[in-house]
C-alpha cells in the first residue's frame, strides 16, 4: 500500500511519494554529495545530480521536510559536467572538475561552522588540494556479487543498491599492484566455483575482499571475507594472492555489510603491514584504523602539528589515537604524549611503533575516551594540548565536558565530518575556548568526503 500523500505548508501540490518520477533542476550540492533540487520550496536530495543538471529522478524516501531521489536520466547535463574516467561508485564526484570539488568542500566547511555551529570570526584557511587525484587509496574494500549472466563479480555496490555490484577491473582509486592482487584472488575464486554470498537467502560464500597496501613500502595484505561454515583450499588462496606479504581469511556471520568482526585466520605471512609517514615507519594491524590516503595523511598530520604550536615543554593527549600516528609525530616536539584508543590491537601497534621509532616519551592506553579520560588526567596530569580525531559522529556531550574539565590551553580537532565538528566546536566555545582557525585537507578527491583540522584556544 502506498503512503497517503499530504501537502506540506506552503506547497501547492502534494509531496512526492516513493516510486514517483520527477523532472528536477539541481542547484547545489548537499553535505554527503547529493544534488539539491527544489519543488515549490520542498527539498529533494538527488543522488548523482550535479548543479546545473536537469534530471529525471526516481523518489526513494519521502518525508515531511524533504525527499531522497536518484537521477535515472540526465535530461540536460550541467555545462560544468566533465566525462567520467570510469564507472566507479566510489568516485561519484569525478564528473565535477577538480577545482570545483575543492571550492564546494571549502564552502561546505564554512557553511557547517556558520550555520550549524553559529560560529564566526574564525579564520578559514584555504583547502589543501590532493597530491594525487586518482589511485590515492591504500585500502579498498570490495564486495562480491553475481551479474545478470550468473557470473561472479567483484566491485562496489551500485549507488543506493545493496543487491547490485558494479564490477571493477581497474579500480582507479587503488594502485596497479593492489588491482592486480584483487584480480588474481577473484580469478582463483572463479576457478574454485565459489559463489557470492546472498544476503536474502544466506546462501553462497564470498562476501568481501579487502586489499590494504603500504604505499611507501609496497607491502600488501589481502583479506578474503566469507560467510562462515565452509572450508577452502588455504594453500591455493595463498598462492593466488602472491606476492602479498599477508593473506587473511575472515569468516563473518550476520546480514550486515561489514568486513570487521568474525574470526580471522592468517593463511600466509603476517596480519599486519608497514607504512612510512613523516619519516616514521609504522606497523598497522588488520583491525586498526589508518588514514586511507598516505600522502595526504602526511599533510593532515603536518597541519595538526602546526596548529598544536608545540615548544617542547607540553604534555599532549592524543585522543582516538589509532596506531599512534599523530602522537608519535608530535612526540619529538613535546615533553610527553599520552594516547587513548578503543581498539586494543591498534594500541599494541602504537606501543610497538613507539619502540620501532625510538620514541621514549609516548605512552598508549586502550580505553573508551568517554569513560577513561578522567582516569587519564588522574594518571598523567592535566594536558597542555589535546588532539582529538574522532569517528564521523564526532564527540559526545560527555566527552566535550571531560575535555573542557581537563582544561588544555589548546585543542586540535582533526575531523572527517564538518557537520559534527561544527556543534562540537560550538560546545567548546561555550565552555571557554575560541575557534581560531580551520583548514580543510582534500584526502578524498572525486568523492564528497571532507577532512579538516581546527584549532581552539582557551580564552
Ligand atoms: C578517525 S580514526 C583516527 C585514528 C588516528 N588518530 C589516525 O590518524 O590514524 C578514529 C579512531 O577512534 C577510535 N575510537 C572510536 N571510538 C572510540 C572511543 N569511544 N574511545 C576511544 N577511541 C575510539 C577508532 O577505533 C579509530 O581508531
Amino acid at each position: 500500500m502506498r503512503a497517503k500523500s499530504s501537502t506540506p505548508p506552503g506547497l501547492t501540490s502534494p509531496r512526492p511519494r516513493p516510486g514517483d518520477e520527477l523532472e528536477l533542476t539541481i542547484d547545489s550540492l548537499a553535505f554527503g554529495g547529493a544534488g539539491v533540487a527544489r519543488l515549490d520550496g520542498y527539498v529533494v536530495f538527488v543522488q548523482d545530480g550535479v548543479p546545473g543538471d536537469r534530471v529525471r529522478a526516481l523518489v526513494g524516501k519521502s518525508k515531511r521536510a524533504y525527499a531522497e531521489a536518484r537521477a535515472i536520466e540526465i535530461v540536460q547535463p550541467s555545462p560544468e559536467r566533465i566525462a567520467p574516467a570510469a564507472d566507479h561508485p566510489g568516485a561519484p564526484w569525478q564528473v565535477i572538475p577538480y577545482e570545483r570539488q575543492l571550492e564546494v568542500k571549502q564552502a561546505q566547511v564554512q557553511d557547517a561552522l556558520e550555520r550549524i555551529g553559529r560560529l564566526e570570526e574564525f579564520a578559514l584557511e584555504p583547502i589543501i588540494p590532493a597530491v594525487e587525484r586518482w589511485r590515492y587509496r591504500n585500502k579498498l574494500e570490495y564486495s562480491f556479487g553475481t551479474d545478470r549472466g550468473g557470473r561472479l563479480v567483484c566491485g562496489f555496490h551500485a549507488p543506493g543498491r545493496w543487491d547490485e555490484i558494479v564490477e571493477v577491473s581497474d579500480c582507479l582509486l587503488a594502485s596497479e599492484s593492489a588491482n592486480a592482487a584483487r584480480e588474481r584472488v577473484v580469478g582463483w575464486c572463479r576457478e574454485q566455483g565459489f559463489s557470492a554470498w546472498d544476503r536474502r537467502t544466506g546462501e553462497g560464500l564470498l562476501r568481501n575482499l579487502v586489499v590494504r597496501e603500504g604505499r611507501r613500502t609496497g607491502q600488501l595484505v589481502v583479506r578474503l571475507v566469507t560467510a562462515p561454515g565452509t572450508d577452502l583450499d588455504r594453500d591455493g588462496l595463498a598462492r593466488a594472492a602472491q606476492p602479498a606479504n599477508g593473506v587473511l581469511w575472515s569468516r563473518v556471520p550476520g546480514v550486515a555489510e561489514r568486513t570487521g568482526g568474525g574470526e580471522t585466520e592468517v593463511i600466509a605471512g603476517a596480519d599486519d603491514l608497514e607504512e612510512e609517514i613523516g619519516g616514521m615507519r609504522l606497523r598497522i594491524s588488520s583491525e586498526a584504523f589508518f588514514q586511507t590516503n598516505t600522502k595526504m595523511a602526511e599533510r593532515l598530520y603536518g597541519l595538526a602539528i602546526e596548529y598544536a604550536g608545540l615548544s617542547g615543554l607540553e604534555r599532549v593527549y592524543d585522543l582516538y589515537c589509532g596506531i599512534g600516528t599523530i602522537g608519535l609525530l608530535m612526540a619529538p616536539r613535546a615533553a610527553e604524549v599520552w594516547g587513548l584508543e578503543l581498539v586494543p590491537d591498534a594500541i599494541a601497534d602504537a606501543i610497538s611503533n613507539a619502540r620501532l621509532n625510538e620514541v621514549t616519551n609516548a605512552r598508549f592506553f586502550a580505553g573508551d575516551v568517554r569513560l577513561a579520560l578522567r582516569e587519564l588526567v588522574a594518571t598523567a596530569g592535566r594536558p597542555d594540548v589535546i588532539v582529538v580525531d574522532p569517528p564521523r559522529a564526532g564527540l559526545s556531550n560527555k566527552v566535550v565536558r571531560r575535555i573542557a574539565e581537563a582544561g588544555p590551553r589548546r585543542i586540535v580537532y582533526v575531523s572527517c565530518n564538518p557537520t559534527t565538528l561544527a556543534p562540537n566546536a560550538a560546545q567548546l566555545v561555550e565552555a571557554g575556548y575560541e575557534l581560531r582557525r580551520v583548514r580543510p585537507v582534500d584526502m578524498f578527491p572525486q568523492t564528497p568526503h571532507i577532512e579538516c583540522v581546527a584549532e581552539l584556544v582557551r580564552v
